[in-house]
Order: C-alpha cells, then sequence, then structure tokens
C-alpha cells in the first residue's frame, strides 16, 4: 500500500509554479483527436490521469511522445473508435472521448462510466446534448453511439454540466451545424477547451459564459499550445499556508479564477495579495469562521476545494458550516480529519458540514478517501505537529504532480512511504 508520511507543525513558505490544469488538460487530449496531424501541448501535468487518458489515446490508433511537461499527440491515423473498460474504469473523464469520437470517427463505444466515491456522476445530460446533435446512443454495459450528420440546434442545459457542454462542442466543432448552447457550464476549463479549439481553427463564441455558440469547420489544423494552471491545485497550496501559519505564493496563475477562492481566505483574516500572474497568502494567528459556505458552479466556490477549505477551517477560531451542492458524497475527508481529533459533524441528508474550529490537531493514520479528500488531509498532516501517514497515495497522485516534492519546496516534510 502507497503512503505519503508527513511531519508536520512547520510554516510553509515560498512560491511554487503551479502545474498546469488536470481539468483543462483531459478534454483538451480528447480533443487533439480531432486533428488529422500532430498537437503539441504544453505544460501538461505529469499527473496518473493524464497518464491514463494518454493510454487511451495510444489505444485508438495515436502516436504519444512526453518529454517532461510537454506531450506531443499525433492524431493522423486513428485505428478504432472504442475505449476499453480496463482503461475507461481507471478514470471517468474517459466520458469526453464521446463528443471527440463523435466528431472525428461519427461513431464511438465507450464504457458506460460507473459512479465514484464522490457521486453517482450520471451522463444523461451528456447523452440529450448529443442527442440533440443527432447522435443515436443505445446505453447497455457499453455506450454505443453513432452521428452520421450533425445537425443545426439550441442544447439548453437543465445544470451546468462542464462535462456534458464540453462533450457537446467536440461532437459539433468538425460539422456543417450551428449549435447554440445555453445554461452553459462557465469554468474556466470549459473557456480552455474553446480557445484551444479556436487555435486549431474552429469557429466558437462564448466559452466561459452561459451562451456557447458553435459554427461547425470543415477541419481542425495542428496546433501547439500552452495549458492553463491549474486553480485547484493553486488553491490546495493556499490552503497549506493558511493552515501552516506560513506565506506561501502560487505563480503563473490567473487570479481572477481563484476569486472566490481568494474571497473566503479574505474573509476568514488571512492576508491575501494579489498580483497580475501571482497570488500570495499569508496567514498569522487564529482564523475567523465562515458561518455558511456553499459550493456552487463557477464562478462560485468550487467543489473541488469544498474538502481542502474543511481542513482549514477545522483550524479556525469559531463554528463554520459548509453545504456540498454539487455532488452527494464529498465529505469522507471528515470522517479520516476526525482521527486527528479535528471536531466535524456531517449531516448527510441536508449535505452540511459542521465545523468547530480548534487551535491544534494531533497527527494521525489515515487513508485518503478521493482525490481532493486525499488533499485536504495532507493540508491537516502539515498543521499537526508531528508524524502523520496517509494510505493510498494514488487517489493524491491522479490530480497531483509531485505533492511531496511541492512540499518541500515550501519547506515542509513530506516523503513517500
Ligand atoms: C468536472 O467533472 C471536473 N472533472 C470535476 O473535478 C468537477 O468537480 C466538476 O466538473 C464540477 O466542477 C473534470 O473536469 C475531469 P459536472 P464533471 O458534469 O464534468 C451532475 C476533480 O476533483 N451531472 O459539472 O463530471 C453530476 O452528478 C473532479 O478534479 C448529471 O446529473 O462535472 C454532478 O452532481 C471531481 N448528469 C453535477 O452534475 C450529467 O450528465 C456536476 O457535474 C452530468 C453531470
Amino acid at each position: 500500500m502507497s503512503s505519503l508520511i508527513i511531519t508536520g507543525g512547520r510554516p510553509l513558505m515560498g512560491e511554487i509554479k503551479v502545474q498546469g490544469s488536470k481539468n483543462a488538460a483531459l478534454p483538451l487530449l480528447a480533443a487533439s483527436i480531432l486533428i488529422k496531424g500532430t498537437t503539441v501541448l504544453e505544460r501538461c501535468p505529469d499527473i496518473s490521469d493524464v497518464a491514463c487518458m494518454l493510454e487511451i489515446l495510444k489505444t485508438l490508433g495515436c502516436t504519444i511522445v512526453r518529454e517532461e511537461e510537454t506531450v506531443i499527440i499525433d492524431a493522423q491515423v486513428l485505428k478504432g473508435h472504442t475505449v476499453s473498460r480496463k482503461n475507461a474504469e481507471k478514470m471517468r473523464s474517459s466520458i469526453s472521448l464521446l463528443g471527440a469520437l463523435l466528431g472525428r470517427e461519427a461513431q464511438a463505444e465507450i464504457p458506460l462510466p460507473g459512479g465514484c466515491s464522490i457521486g453517482k456522476r450520471p451522463v444523461d445530460l451528456h447523452l440529450m446534448a448529443l442527442r440533440k446533435l443527432g447522435a443515436e446512443i443505445e446505453e447497455k454495459e457499453e455506450l454505443h453511439a453513432t452521428l452520421s450528420e450533425c445537425t443545426d440546434a439550441e442544447i439548453v442545459f437543465p445544470y451546468p454540466s462542464v462535462g456534458a457542454v464540453q462533450n457537446a462542442i467536440l461532437a459539433s466543432v468538425i460539422s456543417q451545424a450551428t449549435v447554440v448552447m445555453k445554461n452553459c457550464a462557465r469554468e474556466p476549463e470549459v473557456e480552455e477547451l474553446c480557445c484551444f479549439l479556436n487555435c486549431a481553427g474552429a469557429d466558437i463564441r462564448g466559452g466561459g459564459t452561459d451562451t456557447i455558440v458553435v459554427r461547425g469547420v470543415k477541419e481542425l489544423h495542428e496546433i501547439r499550445y500552452t495549458v492553463r494552471a491549474d486553480r485547484i491545485v493553486a488553491g490546495t497550496c493556499l490552503c497549506m499556508a493558511a493552515s501552516t501559519q506560513g506565506t506561501v505564493t502560487v505563480c503563473s496563475v490567473n487570479p481572477f479564477e481563484l476569486s472566490a477562492i481568494t474571497d473566503v481566505f479574505a474573509r476568514m483574516g488571512c492576508m491575501v495579495q494579489l498580483y497580475s500572474d501571482a497570488v500570495s497568502l499569508s496567514r498569522k494567528g487564529r482564523m475567523k469562521e465562515i458561518p455558511l459556505l456553499k459550493t456552487m458552479p463557477y464562478p462560485g466556490f468550487p467543489t473541488d476545494m469544498q474538502s481542502q477549505l474543511m481542513s482549514v477551517l477545522a483550524l479556525a477560531a469559531g463554528n463554520s458550516v459548509i453545504r456540498e451542492t454539487v455532488f452527494e458524497n464529498r465529505f469522507r475527508a471528515a470522517y479520516e480529519l476526525k482521527k486527528m481529533q479535528a471536531d466535524i459533524t456531517i449531516n448527510e441528508k441536508e449535505q452540511l458540514a459542521f465545523i468547530r474550529g480548534r487551535k491544534h490537531i494531533s497527527p494521525a493514520e489515515m487513508r485518503a478517501p478521493d482525490l481532493r479528500g486525499g488533499a485536504a488531509l495532507v493540508i491537516a498532516a502539515l498543521a499537526a505537529e508531528g508524524r502523520s501517514i496517509i494510505e493510498d497515495r494514488e487517489y493524491i497522485e491522479r490530480g497531483y504532480q509531485d505533492m511531496p516534492g511541492v512540499i518541500r519546496l515550501l519547506g515542509g516534510d513530506c516523503e513517500n512511504g
């Protein structure tokens, strides 16, 4: 069993250049099969979810070369439109290949992605949107989909699903159709996909807003593109400064994308400084509680930061409440944090976490419950005086590039067990 061993109790100090965004890179990698040639993706994070996606692209016939943080994909010739269960089960975002394969091959066979630890993760909105474009989709163990010709459509999303919007874009970007999408997810990772595709010759307006218009084009051309910073990794590093009374600056980021996160830290009494491409956070003394914080679709407070903030609120001066509104089962880190004497009560039915802040928490042996829950345990272990062990390190490695190296660079003590 792999683990992280953290000796906490000292402030983290320093600057860190944030890795490329996992949730931007994954749809861009799926989109690369729409380009009958070479895609060069710079600042592509070296994490296991990306490695899994690259494996899937290889099975589809792509040639892949990684040179440090640059990945080169040659999708000149594809040799199939089927994603194997073995690979698809490892990573939920294989579902974004559905739209890309329909866009490139007009057909796709993809295992119906199962749920995961944070929720049921249905794909009904993906299928609704693709069917609006004219796709025929049979739902068995696998999704068997064909899209002989993408038709003009207006798609109104009942919920701003990031993945469903991305799939609709991928399926329609190379077509003769005009597609208007409303109530779209406004996440930066949707905007990133639109930017990437437009740089490759697409005609997509409104990326990052709630209304996106795709005017299909005949083909896309080769492209070299740099992935934007991972805003969740940036927020996680700022949480490490807050939990250890340190001072951390995250560099090569877009501060605007972090504003929901930095606003919360400012309300807690941390000193937050915004620069053109960096954010610095410093914390001295006890933090104030947050009476109620709700996770929301962008630009609200991101669900992907909820567990990490819970660890920080466990050290605040008063009582805080978090309401998780996006996923059904995203409080699992709380049960591990309680092993560190964090005072947290979860109301699963109402999806509420009641956090009574404490001056200190204690080191413990814990198990990462999922990707962001694992990051939350790291943040708490860095604050606790002494040695903590976090089992199931693989969860963290899905989305964080060299977590031990980042922590050591900031003066912390972390090694692989
Ligand atoms: C993306 O997942 C991210 N993953 C998630 O990050 C992130 O939490 C989520 O967006 C919300 O921001 C990637 O980009 C790879 P959704 P996605 O479709 O696209 C429901 C992380 O930790 N829904 O916006 O799957 C769904 O169940 C991961 O990096 C349907 O009901 O998220 C959820 O409750 C975790 N039907 C809500 O919508 C559907 O067809 C938001 O899901 C699709 C979604």
